[in-house]
């Protein structure tokens, strides 16, 4: 079959390698109809390669078919037409009951302390081939996969893997009281979402922070007020003036470690990229740093009690914190990877109504088959031609 792989730093192709099958008596195949490029995948392009091989498959945002179970499946047969979460977990065990299946105690990683299982995530997290291919083997396949109804196009449902569930997620952490106003840092993917579930949910104000005018404009259409981060050079100042003074009640971080304007960061993330693996791995795990910037505007804005919700994947292990900052604002910082199976009923009422109140029809901005990842890949990466979410088509 085709599939994106990993090379190296930016560097990814679409390469034959072999169909996988069933390897366990609970796995399930699915045939891949459409997968996502996240801003996580971004992260794998750039600034991870210590943590990836080559060779490795990427992907963690496909809806498909089901092509075969494996003898336990009782949940699924073949043709049902499945969304697959980016988390593999189990659905059992004691952090799965307790809604954390980000947390599997059957899928941790434990090998690197860390938690379950991803599909097409470096090797932190399992090294599971992912979903940015013809076909797509399924771990834990008993509680991962949502069976969807057919008729609408992929676009509908596919976002269920990833995208919707950690907005969802992002604006419960975000704790908005009523009335109260929301930040959003990052109109990509995900913060562009959050905005949508956040008007969704009720929450009357939402503000977004961006550079790129394309995402300003699309979620100043959809009733967002929207700051841009270039052009002026006080970014806190003129967000402060747009609350009273006081600052946003809570803020959503959907930018993540690659942030623009951290000059320091992103040296130490360029010198760690181009160390050889065996070097820049334990560089990277003890002593890696983020880009910190959208981080640090989310502390200095939030108002005194406020609530800050991390969406935005940090991975670094001795960033420096205003911990004076943070203590004496006395603010909550709640984050992680989305609990995807734990927001799917909330979330799904949205998606079944004629009238798309989440706009997913229309959210991708480009469909395009498989073979032209690589340039899909760098367009996203740049911002180019208008690129905010691609879904590979296989
Ligand atoms: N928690 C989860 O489970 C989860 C799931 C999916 C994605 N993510 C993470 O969410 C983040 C965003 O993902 P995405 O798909 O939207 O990717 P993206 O890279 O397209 O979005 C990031 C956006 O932030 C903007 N930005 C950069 N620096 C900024 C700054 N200093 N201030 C304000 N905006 C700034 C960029 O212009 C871009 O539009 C990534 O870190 C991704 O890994 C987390
Ligand atoms: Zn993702
Ligand atoms: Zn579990």
């Amino acid at each position: 079959m085709k599939a994106v792989v990993w090379h190296g730093k930016r560097d990814v192709r679409v390469d034959t390698v072999p169909d996988p099958g069933i390897e366990e008596p609970n796995d399930a195949v699915i045939r891949v109809t459409s997968c996502g490029i996240c801003g996580s995948d971004l992260h794998l392009y750039e600034v991870f390669g210590a943590f990836m091989t080559e060779g490795d498959i990427l992907g963690h945002e496909p809806i498909g078919i089901v092509e075969e179970v494996g003898p336990a499946i009782t949940n699924l047969r073949p043709g049902d037409r499945v969304v697959i979460p980016f988390n593999i977990a189990c659905g059992h065990c004691y952090m799965c009951v307790t809604g954390l299946p980000t947390q599997c105690e059957t899928t941790q990683v434990r090998e690197y302390g860390k938690g379950a299982a991803l599909f097409g995530y470096t090797r932190l997290y399992g090294r599971v081939p992912g979903g940015q291919a013809d076909y797509l083997r399924v771990p834990q396949a008993q509680f991962g996969p949502i069976v969807v109804p057919e008729g609408p196009p992929d676009d509908r449902f596919v976002y269920l893997s990833d995208v919707l569930p950690t907005a969802w997620q992002a604006v419960e952490y975000a704790a908005v009281p009523p009335d109260g106003t929301l930040l959003v840092l990052g109109l990509g993917p995900i913060g562009d979402m959050c905005a949508r579930v956040a008007r969704y949910r009720g929450v009357s104000r939402v503000i977004g922070v961006d550079l790129v005018p394309e995402r300003l404009a699309r979620a100043r259409h959809r009733g967002v007020e929207v700051v841009d981060l270039i052009g002026h050079d006080d970014t806190a100042e003129m967000i402060r003036d747009l609350t009273r003074g006081r600052g946003p009640d809570s803020v959503i971080d959907a930018v993540g470690l690659e942030a623009h304007g951290s000059p320091v960061g992103k040296l130490a993330q360029q010198v760690a990229s181009v160390l050889p693996d065996p070097v820049a791995r334990p560089v990277t795990e003890k002593a890696g740093v983020d880009r910190l910037a959208a981080l640090h505007l989310a502390i200095d804005v939030v108002r005194r009690g406020g609530t800050i919700s991390l969406a935005g994947v940090y991975g670094g292990m001795a960033d420096p914190l205003p911990m004076m900052v943070l203590f004496d604002k006395q603010i909550q910082v709640r984050m992680g990877q989305a609990n995807v199976r734990r927001w799917v009923d909330d979330i799904l009422p949205a998606l079944l109504r004629d009238d798309d109140p989440l706009g997913v029809d229309t959210f991708a901005t480009h469909r395009v088959p498989l073979s032209v990842a690589p340039a899909a890949y760098e367009d996203f990466q740049q911002k180019k031609d208008g690129t905010v979410k691609v879904l590979l088509q296989p």
